[in-house]
C-alpha cells in the first residue's frame, strides 16, 4: 500500500464523517461477546476470544453471517443492546463521525426470545446519551431477506409502538437467492407509514438486485451496490438521479467480494461520477472501525483530497436529516478543509 503524507492522514482522521451502513450487532468485539456471554450465562461454540477470531477467515457473505449471528446470540437485556451501541457510538465520535444512522437486525433477536421491545429500548437510551453530546444518529429497522416477507410484516408490525424510535427500513442478509422482489408488499406499505428506505444489493448479488432494489422497492440508498458497475445503463441512472451508495471497502475485501484493497472499485465508482459514500459494515469482523476505512482505502487506490472531499460530501448529501443539519455538516466539512493546508475548495450552494 502506498503510504500517505502525515499531513493528508491527519486531514482524512479529522473529516468530519457520516456513516451511512452500520449494523450494530457487527460492532460486537470478541472480547465483548465473552463478556456478555459470561454476563448472561450463555454458551459459545467457541472456547476463547483468540478462538473466536481465528474463525474470522470468511470466504464470502454466508461464512460471515454463520458466525454475526452466533455472536448476536450473546445479546439479551436492554442494557446488552445498550453497552453494545455505547460502545459504537463512542468509537465512531473518535473518527470524528458527525452523523451516524445504525442499522438493526430485529429478526435475530426476536427469534430467540428476545422483545423487540428490550432491542430498541437498549439501542435508543445509547442514541439518546450520543445525541445529548452533539452527534446527530438514527436507528434503521434491516428485515432479515433469508426470512419471508410474512416474518418481515410481523416484525413491522411489533416494532410500529416504537416507530418513533427509528427512522427508515432496510434489507439485509443472504442476498442471492433472496432478491428485492420478495420484499415488495412490506416495503410498499413501510413507505406508506412514512420510512425512508434502503436495501443492500449488488453486494454478491447481481446487479439487477440493484435495478429491482430501485424499481420495485423504491429503495433511495443502495447498500454496497459495487456490482453496479457491471451495468452501463444502470451506472448512467445512478449517476443521473444522484442515487447514493454505501460502500463498505474493508468488508468487500474481508467478505472477497474483491481480492485486494488496492482492486477495490470505489475509485472506479467515484471517477464514474457515482454517490459513493465509505462506511464500516460490521467493523469487529472486518479489521477495522470507519476511519480505518478511510485512511487505508484512500492510501491503497491513490485517491487525492479532491476524491476525499467529494465523497465526505456525498456522505452529507445522502444523509436522511432534514436540511438545516445538513447545512451544518456542510459547514462542518468547510471549516475542516478551510481549515487545512491546501486550496479551500469551492462549493455551489
Ligand atoms: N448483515 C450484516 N452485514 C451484512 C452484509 N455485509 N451484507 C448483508 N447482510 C449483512
Ligand atoms: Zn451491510
Amino acid at each position: 500500500m502506498t503510504a500517505i503524507d502525515p499531513d493528508f492522514a491527519a486531514f482524512i482522521d479529522g473529516l468530519p464523517k457520516v456513516e451511512l451502513h452500520l449494523h450494530i450487532e457487527g460492532t460486537l468485539e470478541p472480547e465483548t461477546i465473552f463478556a456478555l456471554a459470561e454476563r448472561n450465562g450463555v454458551e459459545l461454540p467457541y472456547p476463547d476470544v483468540e478462538t473466536l477470531r481465528a474463525a474470522y477467515a470468511f470466504h464470502d457473505l454466508q461464512s460471515f453471517l454463520d458466525i454475526y449471528y452466533a455472536g448476536a446470540s450473546v445479546l439479551l437485556t436492554a442494557d446488552d443492546f445498550h453497552d453494545m451501541a455505547a460502545a459504537y457510538l463512542a468509537r465512531a465520535e473518535a473518527d470524528n463521525v458527525v452523523r451516524a444512522e445504525i442499522f438493526f437486525d430485529p429478526q435475530t433477536h426476536t427469534a430467540r426470545g428476545v422483545p423487540i421491545a428490550t432491542v430498541i429500548e437498549g439501542l435508543t437510551r445509547a442514541l439518546d446519551a450520543a445525541r445529548a453530546r452533539g452527534l446527530s444518529c438514527d436507528l434503521i429497522l434491516c428485515f432479515l431477506r433469508h426470512l419471508s416477507e410474512e416474518d418481515a410484516f410481523a416484525t413491522l408490525e411489533a416494532a410500529l409502538p416504537y416507530r418513533d424510535a427509528f427512522i427508515g427500513i432496510g434489507l439485509d442478509s443472504s442476498e442471492v437467492g433472496h432478491p428485492p422482489e420478495k420484499f415488495v408488499r412490506v416495503f410498499a406499505e413501510a413507505r406508506r407509514l412514512g420510512f425512508r428506505l434502503v436495501a443492500h444489493a449488488g453486494e454478491e448479488g447481481p446487479s439487477a438486485y440493484i435495478v429491482d432494489a430501485l424499481d420495485r422497492l423504491a429503495a433511495e440508498r443502495i447498500d454496497h451496490g459495487v456490482r453496479s458497475l457491471e451495468d452501463p445503463d444502470l451506472v448512467a441512472r445512478l449517476v443521473r438521479d444522484r442515487i447514493p451508495l454505501t460502500v463498505c471497502p474493508f468488508s468487500n475485501v474481508r467478505l472477497r467480494v474483491c481480492d485486494t484493497l488496492s482492486e477495490h472499485p470505489l475509485k472506479r465508482m467515484l471517477d464514474a461520477g457515482l454517490a459513493v459514500t465509505i462506511n464500516s459494515d460490521d467493523p469487529a469482523y472486518f479489521g477495522g472501525y470507519v476511519g480505518d476505512n478511510w485512511r487505508d482505502t484512500v492510501a491503497a487506490l491513490g485517491m487525492d483530497r479532491d476524491d476525499v472531499v467529494r465523497i465526505a460530501r456525498n456522505g452529507i448529501d445522502a444523509a436522511f436529516v432534514d436540511a438545516a443539519t445538513r447545512l451544518r455538516l456542510h459547514d462542518r466539512l468547510d471549516a475542516h478543509v478551510a481549515g487545512s493546508a491546501g486550496e479551500p475548495l469551492v462549493r455551489d450552494r
